[in-house]
């Protein structure tokens, strides 16, 4: 098949690299000029395991442009474009909108229009409105919601091996499912096939679950906390029930990246747009928003003289495996931390931090640059490296004795072995 890739950011390249692999010719558009040149030049734009090597071994069937025009001669166009909130937590559709204007004034032969972007219940029905409005033909055009789960870290094998493929269709659209079908052939994964709003739907309804469960298991390690719980045993001992199920119970910092808060906010505008009240919804942030003080309040206790002191910050990235550092709870931790006054060294493997932090946060280059000297060790994110640190060699370099784990991810006996005090938050 011949595909257009609307969009080379996050989503637009992992889908354009997979979609080449699976045989397909594919053409990814973007109008960031300096992109697609980066791109052409064998540059990725963004960390992602495997996707470099993914783009250059598919390089015959995969070309990047500028061109709309260029990009048009495809039938089946798939939108990967930005979704980004407005400050009320509403959903900026302006690069939909763009897209859709754009595409208007071009379509002259039939094109199956998949949208892949994260949007609100109610989107794709408006984008088929819009184009008719401008003037395109019902027979020139079908729109399709095909949203994707893909996580940052592990996106390529996320789509090879999806768990399903959800596909939203308008009323009477019996051309675009076996488009669909053909595209993703050599993917083994159930069809979920509903209503446009349907498939936008599953999308929130997927992502605000699984921030509920974070938040639930936070609040839960909180309330642990008070008894001497821990709250790893906790989450396993639920996880075992298949009705609860055991992912996403890591108690932490919380969760950020560019989907979670963004996307859960949004569900919670669209449901006061139809005069629902979310009360779980607003819990769920509630929960997240508080979590990073619940850890700095831990550090406080046991540093009564923070102010004066050093600590290390082990993270910046959202998550491990990506470099992206968007609603990064551990940036969000650093941003605070700091305005206690105590210098911080920041450290992560992939990430860098953002410019606008106070002169007493500092980025090193190393890790051992981060510990050397410092009072206090913060793991803010799950990074293998983190955990896997020889924890009597760490602390010979530091100064202090501290190691708040607020991942809930290192080994809290082998810390304790080497003469270090170990804090958490339902640590037991
Ligand atoms: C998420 C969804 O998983 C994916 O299906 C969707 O397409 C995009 O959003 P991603 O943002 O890449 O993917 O990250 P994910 O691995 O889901 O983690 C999100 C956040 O939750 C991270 O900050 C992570 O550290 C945190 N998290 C995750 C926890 O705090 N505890 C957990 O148990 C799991």
């Amino acid at each position: 098949m011949n595909i257009c890739i609307i969009g080379a950011g996050y989503v637009g390249l992992t889908t354009a690299a997979v979609l080449a692999e699976l045989g397909h010719e594919v053409c990814c558009v973007d109008q960031n000029k300096q992109k697609i040149e980066q791109l052409n030049n064998k540059h990725i734009p963004i960390y992602e395991p495997g996707l470099q090597e993914l783009i250059h071994q598919n390089e015959q069937r995969l070309t990047f442009t500028d061109s709309f025009d260029e990009a048009m001669k495809n039938s089946v166009i798939i939108i990967c474009v930005g979704t980004p909130s407005w400050a009320d937590g509403s959903t900026d559709l302006r690069y939909i909108q763009s897209v859709i204007d754009d595409l208007s004034s071009r379509i002259d032969s039939y094109k199956t229009i998949i949208t892949k972007s994260t949007v609100p219940p109610g989107t794709n029905e408006w984008m088929y409105t819009r184009l008719l409005e401008k003037g395109v033909p019902t027979h020139l055009f079908d729109i399709v919601a095909n949203p994707e789960f893909l996580r940052e870290g592990s996106a390529i094998s996320d789509m090879l091996h999806a768990d399903k493929i959800v596909v939203g269709l308008r009323h009477g659209d019996n051309r675009s499912l076996p488009v669909i079908q053909a595209m993703y052939s050599n993917i083994d994964a159930p069809y979920i096939v509903t209503s446009l709003n349907g498939a936008e739907m599953i999308k929130y309804a997927s992502n605000a679950f699984l921030a509920m469960k974070i938040s639930f298991i936070n609040e839960i390690a909180r309330i642990c906390d008070a008894f001497g719980v821990n709250v790893n045993d906790v989450a396993k001992g639920i996880g075992c029930d298949p009705r609860i199920g055991s992912h996403f119970l890591q108690a932490g910092l919380g969760y950020g990246g560019s989907c979670f808060p963004k996307d859960v906010k949004s569900l919670e505008r669209t449901a006061r747009s139809r005069h629902i009240e979310p009360h779980l919804l607003q819990a769920v942030q509630l929960v997240n928003d508080s979590q990073i003080d619940v850890y700095i309040h831990k550090l406080q206790r046991a540093l009564d003289d923070l102010p004066q002191r050093t600590v290390a910050v082990l993270g910046i990235a959202f998550k491990p495996n990506t470099d992206d550092t968007r609603d990064s709870p551990a940036e969000r931790f650093i941003r605070q931390l700091s305005q206690t006054g105590c210098l911080i060294h920041a450290y992560d493997p992939k990430a860098t931090l953002s410019n606008d932090h106070r002169p007493n946060v500092v980025q090193t280059k190393t890790i051992h640059e981060a510990i050397d000297g410092a009072d206090a060790i913060v793991v803010a994110t799950d990074w293998t490296e983190f955990q896997q640190l020889d924890w009597a060699e760490v602390k010979k370099q530091m100064n202090g004795t501290f190691v708040l784990d607020a991942r809930n991810c290192l080994k809290r006996k082998e810390i304790e072995q080497c003469g270090l005090h170990y804090i958490g938050v339902g640590s037991g």
